[in-house]
C-alpha cells in the first residue's frame, strides 16, 4: 500500500460571539452558538503522513517530538478520522506554528482545524466544508470555526450531525483589524477545555445563553451591514458576559490581570473620542483591539506606548483551512 501524505495550513480565530460551555462535552456540542473572524497571517501548517511501515502514531511540534497529553488528544482525534475512512494506518504529523502558542492565541483552533483538513485527504476521504468543520470540531470546538473563510458562524445545532461552522460573509468583505497586545503573566491559565466544564456552575451562564440568539442576530447583521459601532458594542458585552460568568463558576476563573482591564478601558475612551475599535478577550489576560484599518496605525501607536504590553501582533481578516501541494 503507497504512503499517503498530505499538508495543509489554518489560522487562528477570534469570536466576537463567545463559545463557553458545552450541552455535551464529549461531543463538544456548545451551550450557545458564535460568530467568529480567521486571523490571517498567524498560520499553523500540519502534514500528515500514514503509511503501513509506522508502528505507532508520532507528533512533531514546532520542530519537538511530543508525547503524553498533547499526543494522546491528537491519537484521539486521527482514531476518529481512521475509523471513518475504515482504514488502521499510524500517522507522522509535523506540525509547525508562525506565531507564540503560550501568547493566549487560540492556537487550539488552528491546530485541529490544518489536522482536520491534512489527515484526512491523505487518508484518501474527501470531505464537505461542512463535514470537515464538523470533524475539527471534535478536536476543539473553536476549530470548526476555522475551516470556512473569513467571518464565521458556528450554529450550535443540537446533535453532532448538525453542529459546524458557516461562512457568513468573506474575509475580504470588510477591513477589520485584530491588534493582539500580549501582556505579561506569570499564571498558567486554566485551559479552555477544562473551563468549559465550569461554565454551568455560574449563576450568570443561563442569562448568558438565553440571550445569545439576540447577540448573534446583531453581531451578524454588524458584519453584513460593516456597521463598526453595532460590532463594537455587542462584541463587547459578550466578552465582558462571558467573563462574568467564568469570575462567577466554580472555581472562580480570574482571566484578566489589572494591565488587561487598563487596556479595556483606553479602547473605551478611544472610542468616545470617536476612534473605531472595541475589544474582546479570550482565556487569557491579552486583549484583542479590533479596529477600522484605517486606524489601525494609531491603535498600534497607541498600544505600544503601554509599557507592560509585551508585544503586538496585528491580524487582517483571514481565509478558511486549505490544502498545499506536497
Ligand atoms: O475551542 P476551545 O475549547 O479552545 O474554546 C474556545 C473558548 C474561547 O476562546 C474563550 C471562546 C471562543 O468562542 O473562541
Amino acid at each position: 500500500m503507497p504512503n499517503t501524505k498530505a499538508t495543509a495550513i489554518a489560522h487562528p480565530n477570534i469570536a466576537f460571539i463567545k463559545y463557553w460551555g458545552n450541552r455535551d462535552d464529549v461531543l463538544r456540542l456548545p451551550s450557545n452558538g458564535s460568530i467568529s473572524m480567521n486571523l490571517d497571517g498567524l498560520t499553523t501548517k500540519t502534514r500528515v503522513e500514514f503509511s503501513p511501515l509506522f508502528k505507532e502514531d508520532s507528533l512533531i511540534l514546532n520542530h519537538k517530538k511530543h508525547s503524553g497529553p498533547a499526543l494522546e488528544r491528537v491519537r484521539a482525534f486521527l482514531d476518529l478520522i481512521r475509523s471513518m475512512a475504515n482504514k488502521n494506518l499510524y500517522s507522522e504529523v509535523t506540525s509547525e506554528n508562525n506565531f507564540p502558542i503560550s501568547a493566549g492565541i487560540a492556537s487550539s483552533a488552528a491546530a485541529f482545524a490544518a489536522l482536520a483538513l491534512a489527515a484526512t485527504k491523505a487518508i484518501g476521504s474527501n470531505l464537505s466544508e461542512a463535514e470537515l468543520s464538523r470533524l475539527a470540531r471534535h478536536g476543539s470546538g473553536s476549530a470548526c470555526r476555522s475551516i470556512p473563510d473569513g467571518f464565521v458562524e458556528w450554529n450550535y445545532g443540537d446533535q453532532d450531525e448538525n453542529s459546524y461552522a458557516e461562512s457568513i460573509a468573506p474575509a475580504a468583505s470588510w477591513d477589520l483589524v485584530d491588534c493582539i497586545a500580549l501582556i505579561a503573566t506569570g499564571h498558567k491559565k486554566v485551559s479552555s477545555t477544562a473551563g468549559h466544564r465550569f461554565a454551568d456552575t455560574s449563576p450568570l451562564q443561563t442569562a448568558r445563553v438565553q440571550d445569545a440568539s439576540r447577540r448573534l442576530g446583531i453581531c451578524r447583521s454588524a458584519i453584513i451591514k460593516k456597521d463598526f459601532q453595532l460590532l463594537a458594542e455587542i462584541i463587547e458585552l459578550d466578552s465582558n458576559l462571558m467573563h462574568a460568568v467564568m469570575m462567577t463558576s466554580k472555581p472562580p476563573l480570574f482571566y484578566w490581570e489589572p494591565q488587561t482591564l487598563e487596556v479595556m478601558r483606553a479602547v473605551r475612551n478611544w472610542r468616545a473620542q470617536g476612534i473605531p475599535a472595541c475589544y474582546t478577550l479570550d482565556a487569557g489576560p491579552n486583549v484583542h483591539v479590533i479596529c477600522l484599518s484605517s486606524v489601525s496605525e494609531k491603535i498600534k501607536n497607541n498600544l505600544e506606548q503601554m509599557d507592560f504590553v509585551q508585544r503586538l501582533i496585528i491580524a487582517k481578516p483571514g481565509s478558511g483551512a486549505f490544502l498545499l501541494d506536497n
